[in-house]
C-alpha cells in the first residue's frame, strides 16, 4: 500500500513506520492519522511482523503535535469528535495492538507527538529529543490520552507540572522520569531499537501479545488486572508456543516458536 504522509518498511520481522512530513515537523493531520491507522493495522495482521518501530523523518522532530492549522476554527462539537476519533483510530489502537510497538523519539515529541509515543508500549529517545504537552499554551488540553497516560508513566505531580507549565523536558529528564527507557545518539537510535526488537523476537509472540493485554488490563476502568492475568496465564498452557518453549528448555536447545 502506498501512503502520502508516512513510510512503512519491513525487514527481518521488524516494520518501521516513519511519519514523513518533515516540513511540518511531522505534525499529525487527519490524513496522517488515517494512514497511520492503516499501516499499524496492516503490520499487526501480518504474521511476519514481530515488532513495530515508529519514528519521525528529518533531524528535528518525532512529531511536533496535532496539526494546529486543522483545528484552529473548530467548534466544541468538532473538538470532541477530533479527540474521540483520534483516540479510536490511533492512540488506543496502538496501545492495544498485539504486536509490540517501540517509539523511537528522534527530536520534538510535543502534544499529540508525545501522546503517540506514550501510546506505544515503550520509548527510546535520541539525545536531542524534547518532550512536552504544550496544549494549555494554546488554550486547549491534551486530547489524545495525554492527561491519562502521562500520570501513569511519570506520576501525577510531574504530569501536572508538565501539563500546567506547557514546558518541555530533555531526554535526560525524560529518562529520569521513566518516560523513556533509554537514550542514544541520533545515529544509534534506530539500530538500538532494532537491537531491542531482535531480543523481543526470540520470544513467543503469542505470550507477548497476552502479556501486553494483561498489562493494559490493569489500566482499564472496571477491569481487574490480576484476574485478567490469571486467565491469560491459564490460556498460555494451551498454546503450541508453550509446548515448544518448555520442551526446548528441558531439551537444552533454543526454542523455535510456531507463534500459535
Ligand atoms: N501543527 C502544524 N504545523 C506545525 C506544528 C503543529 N503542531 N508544529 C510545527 N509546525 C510547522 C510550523 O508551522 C512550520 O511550518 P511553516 O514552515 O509552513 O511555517 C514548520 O512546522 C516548522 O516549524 P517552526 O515552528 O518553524 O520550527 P521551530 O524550530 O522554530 O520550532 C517548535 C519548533 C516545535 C518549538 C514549534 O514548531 C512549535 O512550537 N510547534 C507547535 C508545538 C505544539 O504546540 N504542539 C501541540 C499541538 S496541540
Amino acid at each position: 500500500m502506498s501512503y502520502n504522509n508516512i513510510l512503512s518498511q519491513h525487514e527481518n520481522g521488524i516494520t518501521t513506520i516513519t511519519i514523513n512530513r518533515p516540513n511540518k515537523l511531522n505534525a499529525l493531520n487527519k490524513a496522517t492519522i488515517g494512514e497511520l491507522h492503516e499501516a499499524f493495522k496492516a503490520a499487526d495482521s501480518d504474521k511476519r511482523v514481530k515488532v513495530i518501530i515508529i519514528t519521525g523523518s528529518g533531524e528535528k522532530a518525532f512529531v511536533a503535535g496535532a496539526d494546529i492549522s486543522e483545528f484552529a476554527d473548530f467548534s466544541i462539537e468538532n473538538g470532541g469528535k477530533l479527540a474521540a476519533k483520534g483516540q479510536e483510530l490511533l492512540f488506543d489502537f496502538v496501545e492495544n495492538l498485539s504486536t509490540p510497538v517501540i517509539a523511537a523519539v528522534n527530536g520534538f515529541a510535543l502534544g499529540g507527538g508525545l501522546e503517540l509515543a506514550m501510546a506505544c508500549h515503550f520509548r527510546v529517545a535520541s539525545n536531542n529529543a524534547k518532550m512536552g504537552l504544550p496544549e494549555v499554551s494554546l488554550g486547549v488540553i491534551p486530547g489524545y490520552g495525554g492527561t491519562q497516560r502521562l500520570p501513569q508513566l511519570v506520576g501525577k505531580g510531574r504530569a501536572m507540572e508538565l501539563i500546567m507549565t506547557a514546558g518541555m523536558i530533555d531526554a535526560n529528564q525524560a529518562l529520569s522520569y521513566g518516560l523513556v527507557n533509554h537514550i542514544t545518539t541520533t545515529e544509534e537510535l534506530l539500530p538500538f531499537c532494532n537491537g531491542i526488537a531482535s531480543k523481543i523476537m526470540r520470544n513467543s509472540s503469542v505470550a507477548i501479545a497476552a502479556a501486553i493485554k494483561a498489562v493494559n488490563a490493569g489500566f482499564k476502568d472496571g477491569v481487574d488486572g490480576y484476574k485478567a492475568e490469571i486467565t491469560a496465564f491459564g490460556d498460555s498452557f494451551g498454546t503450541e508456543d508453550f509446548k515448544e518453549g518448555t520442551s526446548a528448555f528441558l531439551e537444552k536447545r533454543k526454542a523455535d516458536f510456531p507463534g500459535k
